[in-house]
């Protein structure tokens, strides 16, 4: 197992980097497409790119960052129970994976034509990823206690 720690790693981070680029990319997405008219091309082209963004790289990468996520927390040595920085890092990726579930929820009431929220909540929620993968970051890099 240890042998494999530097190629789970390197997966784990290859696969954390794909997530969050859709994370935040998707509610740029939807901010752009509130304002648009039900049914209209702009908004059809819409449903498409953020379906496409959801099925072919948001939903495998966290598949790929937990699986990988979990190799490496089973490699003997990695991760000190004792100390502090991985119980913050893994409640805030229960935070990250709650808000891909939001964000599968908010994707299928656009494809209904059926969302409610305003583009404004949508700039709000934006800015949520961002904030957990600087926690995140900091807590697995530096481990500060
Ligand atoms: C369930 C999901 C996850 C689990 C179980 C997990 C677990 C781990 C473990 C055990 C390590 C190795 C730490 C070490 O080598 O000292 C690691 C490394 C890393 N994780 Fe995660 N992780 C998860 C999700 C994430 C997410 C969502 C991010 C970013 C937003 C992330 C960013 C990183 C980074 C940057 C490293 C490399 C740290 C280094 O090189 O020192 N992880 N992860």
């Amino acid at each position: 197992m240890a042998e494999m720690y530097p190629w789970f790693k390197s997966l784990h981070i290859i696969a954390v980097i794909a997530w969050m680029a859709a994370l935040l990319y998707l509610p740029r997405l939807f901010v752009n497409h509130v304002g648009l008219a039900k049914g209209s091309e702009a908004s059809e082209m819409l449903k498409g790119m953020e379906r496409r963004l959801m099925r072919a790289i948001m939903r495998p990468s966290l598949v790929m960052a937990v699986l990988f996520g979990g190799a490496l927390l089973s490699v003997p040595g990695v991760v000190d129970w004792s100390m502090g920085w991985i119980y913050v890092k893994l409640a805030s990726v229960l935070a990250m994976l709650a808000m891909h579930g939001l964000m599968e929820k908010w994707l299928a009431a656009f494809q209904r034509d059926a969302n409610t929220n305003s583009s404004r909540f949508y700039r709000v929620v934006n800015e949520l990823p961002a904030v957990l993968m600087i926690i995140i970051v900091v807590m697995v890099v530096a481990k500060p206690f």
